[in-house]
């Protein structure tokens, strides 16, 4: 299926039959208020009585559970950070014994201790559940094998994929990331129609099948399922070209579940519909911590509603996006494509710089490949920022001059700000297994 859209024609997957769908997906605005009311109040007591962190936090602030009478009353009510997390290392935001929790996930993070979540068995059940629904959304049905090249272990990609999938009713491949060469072999004997992965470690399978001297279009995957770090609508074209696959765009965090948060519904593409029977999210102004509405854009804020081991009030995921009103699920709200984090933003002499505006010039400009890092460095008092971009193997050489000055061009007229570009060899930067860290911060500090 294609559908019309300002920049032509773009493919579209098909929906699923709705007999298919979970009764939360069916649910119309009204009921499934009614139902997060219920769980959020629930959600707020459990925390409150359990959790220590909690309780000190709502008294300090003030509030108490039965305060929250509506669902916008959680706006009374304090946020939760990273910082929060990592000062109750490792277990102290359980609001369980730990002889019940059946397993932890946890993230390294930049500096510091990591932050462990844990997980009950019932809300791994829940989280199979979702990604499950997450996986449905996206094209995938019973019986499809789907290659899994998420990272397994602490992170919580891996695993997380891994149970939706046997959910639904999947035969998994659980490869994890790296070793490239293997996941090319295995992609071809397999023969899966679903591929989940970081956007990033795909662009790398898909130059391993070019190698080769494979086609990737001619393998086997229909599906792409692609998220845990931020890509532009840019990179979906450049992706479901050369694959010739559907991509949908899948988000989660750990401090919320992992993945399987909200999804995209692939016969729409149109950003994620959030699974609001489990996770209610809120907008707020970053810096004042205000609540926005709907439709405009901000700091993501989720508040788990059916979490055992670790429920998260107003966690402050650093995730700049809106939300919108259902499209493919009427009843559930959808997020816009993340384009960027608080944290991920440079500021460069005053202007507000993100990787994936960088993304969606670079994959316009022919003859650059999508493969590309920001480098940060000092000249004198002031910052500078110079784009390393690989050129695609066929570039003829007199094209990366020009190229470069397109570049430097559109990010001056797009983003407001002057930026050296640099076009070097294929093949020379360094590519990930997993997330991909695009910058590279060399400023030396006084
Ligand atoms: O990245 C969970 C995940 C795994 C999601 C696999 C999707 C697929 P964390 O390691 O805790 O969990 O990192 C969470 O990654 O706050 C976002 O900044 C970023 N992120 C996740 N999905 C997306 C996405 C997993 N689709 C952090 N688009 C989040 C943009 C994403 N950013």
């Amino acid at each position: 299926m294609t559908a019309a859209t300002g920049e032509g024609t773009r493919r579209l997957g098909e929906a699923p039959d709705p007999a298919l769908l979970d009764d939360a997906e069916r649910m119309d605005v009204d009921e499934l208020r009614a139902l997060q009311l219920t769980r959020l109040q629930e959600t707020l007591r459990d925390a409150y009585a359990n959790v220590p962190h909690y309780r000190r936090a709502f008294d300090a602030a003030g509030v108490h559970p039965d305060d929250c009478r509506e669902l916008a009353d959680l706006a009374t009510f304090p946020t939760t950070s990273k910082a929060d997390l990592r000062e109750n290392y490792p277990f102290g935001m359980f609001a369980v014994p730990r002889e019940q929790v059946r397993r932890v996930h946890a993230s390294s993070g930049t500096t510091g201790r990591p932050t462990v979540v844990g997980y009950t068995a019932r809300d791994i059940d829940i989280w199979a559940t979702v990604m499950a629904r997450s996986i449905r959304a996206a094209g995938g049905r019973p019986g499809d094998v789907l290659h899994n090249a998420y990272g397994y272990g602490l992170f919580t990609g891996g695993l997380g994929a891994h149970y939706g999938a046997e959910k639904l009713g999947c035969t998994v491949v659980p490869v994890s990331g790296g070793m490239t060469p293997r996941q090319v072999q295995l992609i071809t004997d397999f023969r899966p129609r679903i591929v989940m992965v970081t956007p990033s470690y795909m662009l790398t399978v898909i130059d391993e099948f070019e190698a080769q001297g494979l086609d990737p279009r001619a393998c086997s995957l229909e599906i792409g399922i692609f998220g845990a770090e931020p890509w532009t609508e840019k990179m979906r074209l450049e992706m479901e070209e050369r694959l010739d696959i559907d991509a949908a765009d899948i988000y989660g965090l750990s401090e919320v579940m992992g993945p399987g948060v909200a999804q995209e519904c692939v016969e729409t593409k149109d950003g994620l519909h959030v699974w609001e029977d489990h996770f209610y999210p809120e907008v707020v102004d970053p810096v004042t911590g205000a609540v926005l509405p709907d439709g405009e854009r901000g700091e993501l804020l989720f508040t788990s509603l059916t979490k055992e081991a670790m429920p998260v009030i107003r966690y402050r995921t650093r995730d700049l996006t809106r939300l919108l009103p259902g499209s493919a699920r009427p009843g559930m709200r959808r997020m816009e494509k993340v384009t960027g984090r608080t944290d991920d933003m440079i500021i460069l002499r005053g202007v507000n710089l993100f990787p994936t505006q960088v993304e969606e010039v670079v994959l316009r400009t022919p003859g650059l490949s999508p493969h590309f890092r920001l480098v940060l460095t000092t000249e004198g008092r002031m910052d500078r920022l110079t784009v390393e971009i690989e050129a695609r193997p066929d570039c003829p050489s007199e094209r990366r001059q020009p190229a470069a000055a397109e570049i430097a061009r559109a990010v001056k007229e797009t983003v407001g700000v002057s930026v050296d570009v640099a076009v070097v060899d294929p093949d020379t930067l360094p590519r990930s297994v997993g997330k991909l860290q695009r910058l590279l911060d060399r400023r030396v500090r006084a």
